[in-house]
C-alpha cells in the first residue's frame, strides 16, 4: 500500500512538474528548425572550400563582480538558438571528413557545471545542443583546442574581425577569450600582417585565405528578408510596443518624469512576457528631444507646454520593436508644435507608401527630405527650400530584427522585409529661426512590412496623428489612481 502511495506521489509530482516546466516558461522562441534552415541557407551562400565561423558575445562587467544582462550576438542567435555565452560555431561549406565521422557544422558550448549553474542558472550543454539546437556534433569548449580541424586546406576561412575588447576569466580555460586565442593559433592569423602590406609570400597567402567582411554582406542578405516564423515575433514585439505607447498617452500628465513615460512601456512589454528594450529607451521632453539617442531620461516633469518625443521598442523572443510617438505633455499641441508635427506626418505617409516590392530603399528618405524641406521654407524656418539644415539630420529607413539596425543590403524593397519609417524635425534652442520655434522636437516612427498589397504599417495601434492623439490623451488611464507614498 505504501509503495503504491510513493508510486502515484512520484507520478503526481512528475507530470505536475513537467506540466509547471511547460507552461510556466515562454514556449514561442524560434523553433529549432528554424535555425537548421538558416545554417542550411548561410552554407548556401558560402564560396567554395569554405568554413565560416561565429562566436558569442562576450560577456560584459558592469562593476566588481556583477555583469551586465548577457545578450546573445544576433547573428550567433540567428545561426544556432544558444543564448549562452562562451561559445563557437564552424559551419562548413562541404561536408568534411575526420576519421569515421562526417560533419558540416560544429557547435563548442559552455560545459555543465553544477557550482555555476547554481549560481548562475542552467546551462544546456552539449546534449541540450544536440537536442534543443539540432547540432549532431556538438562539443565543450575545452575540447577546441585538440580538436582535429587542418584550416589550411579551405580557400576561405570567414569570420568577423575580433575587437580586443574580451576580458579573460583566468578561473575559466575555456571562456570565449580562450576560445578566440586558439582559434587564432589554429589558423595562425596574426592581426597586425592583414593591415600591414608584406613580402612574405607564405603570410601572404595566409591573408588571402582569411576574410573578415564578407561574413558582412553574406549575413545581411540572409537577415534582411524575414521569414514566417520571424514575423510572428517581430509583429508581436511591435504591437506590444504600440501598446505601451498608447497606455503611455493616456497616463500622460505634465508632472510626470521622463523616467515615469519610460517605466509605464517597460510595464506594458513586461506584462505582455518581452524580455527587455531591444535599445535603451529614448524619452526628451522640451529641448531633449534634440538629443537624437538621448537616453538620461533623467528630467523630472516632462513639463507643461513641451512636447515628448519617445523612441521605444520591446524586444520580444530575441527580436525588437523601434516606435517613435511626440506628444504634448498637457494633451494639447500649441499651433507650433502642430504645424512641425503635421509636417513630420506628411512626410512620414508620403514616404511609407514607398515601401513597395522594387522600389529603391533610398525613395522614402528623398520624398521625405523634399517636404520637410519644403514645409520648413513655408513656415520661414529655413530661407529656401534647397537651403541646406540641420532640422533633419538622420535617414528615414532601415531594417529592424534581432538588431534594432538590423543588417541589409539596402537595395530595393522585397516583400517581408521590416523597415521603419521615421521623419523627424529638431529645433533645439538657438537655432537661426524664430524663437517660438525652439525646442519643438518631433519624430514619428513606424514599422513596416512589405507585402505584395503594399505597405502595412505594424505599429499602427500606437495613434499617429495629431488629431488622434489628442483624442487618445483625453482617455482615462488605470495609472491615475496609482498613488505611492510619500518617502519625504
Ligand atoms: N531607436 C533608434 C532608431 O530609431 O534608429
Ligand atoms: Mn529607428
Ligand atoms: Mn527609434
Amino acid at each position: 500500500m505504501k509503495s503504491y502511495f510513493y508510486f502515484f506521489l512520484i507520478l503526481f509530482l512528475s507530470i505536475t512538474t513537467s506540466y509547471s516546466q511547460n507552461h510556466e516558461i515562454p514556449q514561442d522562441f524560434l523553433s529549432r528548425e528554424f535555425h537548421e534552415n538558416r545554417r542550411e541557407a548561410l552554407r548556401e551562400l558560402l564560396p567554395e572550400n569554405s568554413v565560416a565561423v561565429y562566436f558569442a558575445n562576450p560577456v560584459r562587467n558592469r562593476a566588481n563582480d556583477v555583469d551586465y544582462v548577457y545578450h546573445q550576438d544576433p547573428n550567433f542567435y540567428y545561426l544556432t538558438g544558444y543564448r549562452e555565452p562562451n561559445a563557437l560555431v564552424l559551419i562548413f561549406k562541404e561536408e568534411q571528413t575526420s576519421g569515421n565521422t562526417t560533419y558540416n557544422e560544429l557547435i563548442f558550448v559552455q560545459e555543465r557545471n553544477e557550482f555555476a549553474e547554481m549560481w548562475n542558472g542552467k546551462r544546456m550543454g552539449t546534449l541540450g545542443a544536440q537536442d534543443e539546437l539540432g547540432f549532431r556534433l556538438a562539443y565543450n569548449g575545452s575540447e577546441f583546442s585538440s580538436f582535429d580541424i587542418d584550416f589550411s586546406k579551405f580557400d576561405k576561412i570567414l569570420f568577423e574581425e575580433f575587437h580586443n575588447d574580451v576580458r579573460d576569466n583566468p578561473r575559466d580555460k575555456a571562456d570565449l577569450f580562450d576560445l578566440i586565442k586558439t582559434f587564432k593559433e589554429k589558423i595562425s592569423y596574426d592581426l597586425n600582417s592583414l593591415s600591414s602590406p608584406t613580402t612574405d609570400k607564405i603570410q601572404e597567402e595566409k591573408t588571402k585565405r582569411i576574410d573578415t567582411k564578407k561574413l558582412r554582406t553574406i549575413m545581411a542578405t540572409l537577415r534582411e528578408v524575414k521569414t514566417k516564423d520571424e514575423l510572428v515575433l517581430i509583429k508581436k514585439a511591435v504591437e506590444i510596443s504600440a501598446v505601451g505607447q498608447l497606455e503611455i498617452m493616456k497616463a500622460m500628465h505634465s508632472e510626470m518624469s521622463e523616467a515615469e513615460v519610460q517605466g509605464v512601456h517597460e510595464f506594458v512589454y513586461k506584462k505582455y512576457g518581452a524580455e527587455y528594450e531591444g535599445y535603451p529607451s529614448i524619452v526628451g521632453a522640451g529641448g531633449n528631444g534634440c538629443i537624437l539617442h538621448y537616453i538620461e531620461n533623467n528630467k523630472t516633469v516632462v513639463g507643461n507646454g513641451e512636447l515628448v518625443l519617445m523612441d521605444l521598442g520591446a524586444e520580444y523572443r530575441g527580436y525588437t520593436a523601434d516606435v517613435t510617438r511626440t506628444i504634448p505633455a498637457n494633451g494639447k499641441f500649441t499651433t507650433e508644435q502642430k504645424l512641425i508635427y503635421d509636417l513630420v506626418y506628411k512626410a512620414q505617409e508620403a514616404g511609407i507608401q514607398k515601401y513597395t516590392i522594387g522600389t529603391s530603399m533610398r525613395e522614402p528618405n528623398k520624398v521625405a527630405i523634399k517636404i520637410i524641406n519644403e514645409g520648413l521654407y513655408k513656415l520661414g524656418i529655413i530661407k529656401s527650400a534647397k537651403a541646406t539644415h540641420t532640422y533633419f539630420p538622420h535617414g528615414t529607413s532601415h531594417h529592424i530584427g534581432l538588431d534594432v539596425h538590423d543588417p541589409g543590403n539596402y537595395q530595393k524593397f522585397e516583400e517581408n522585409m521590416v523597415v521603419t519609417m521615421e521623419p523627424g524635425i529638431y529645433i533645439p534652442k538657438g537655432s537661426d529661426c524664430d524663437e517660438k520655434w525652439w525646442g519643438i522636437a518631433v519624430r514619428i516612427e513606424d514599422d513596416i512590412l512589405v507585402t505584395k498589397n503594399g505597405p502595412v504599417n505594424l505599429s499602427e495601434m500606437a495613434p499617429r496623428t495629431s488629431e488622434a492623439i489628442e483624442a487618445v490623451m483625453k482617455l482615462p488611464s488605470v495609472l491615475t489612481n496609482f498613488n505611492l507614498p510619500n518617502l519625504d
